[in-house]
């Protein structure tokens, strides 16, 4: 992950959360298909989900280049997956509907491009992996 790509996420992200309730259904509707199994984890209300877990993706990803800062931040929420009962296995389809998500958004800005994708993909990886490792290590 470069300093370039982090940028090219911080600031094509408001265009996200300009949409978030778009952005959470498309999420949601992309992440069932590739992992129906995981429909049954998700209780709450998924209007609520959805906003909540857009804005608190965003919190984590505006801070991703101070990975080191948010450790404690990362660590609690990996531990709260744990409680959620999601496998490890479930970060690759998630990110892929998560990708695909951000891609249908900012192609309608038409701002998608490879350079775009690779860099959203770079971040995702990087928030994903600490996430895996506590998960593996709790
Ligand atoms: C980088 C990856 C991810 C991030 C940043 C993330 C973030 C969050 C956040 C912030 C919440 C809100 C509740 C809380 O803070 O505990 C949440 C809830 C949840 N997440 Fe994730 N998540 C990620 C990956 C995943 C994956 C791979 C799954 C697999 C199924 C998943 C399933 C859930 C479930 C089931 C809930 C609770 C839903 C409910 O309350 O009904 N998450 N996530």
């Amino acid at each position: 992950m470069t300093d370039k790509q982090v940028l090219l996420v911080k600031n094509s992200w408001i265009d996200i959360v300009a949409h978030v309730s778009d952005a959470g259904q498309i999420f949601y509707e992309n992440f069932f298909v590739l992992a129906p199994e995981a429909r049954s984890l998700f209780t709450s209300d998924l209007k609520e989900q959805q906003k909540k877990l857009i804005m608190a993706i965003t919190l984590i990803f505006t801070k991703v280049n101070h990975l080191e800062n948010i450790k404690d931040e990362v660590k609690y929420l990996s531990k709260r997956h744990k409680g959620y009962g999601v496998k490890t296995d479930y970060f690759v389809p998630f990110g892929k509907a998560f990708i695909k998500m951000v891609g249908t958004i900012l192609s309608e800005r038409k701002i998608w491009n490879t350079e775009m994708q690779e860099a959203w993909t770079a971040v995702y990886n990087a928030v994903a992996q600490a996430m895996v490792e506590n998960m593996k290590e709790a």
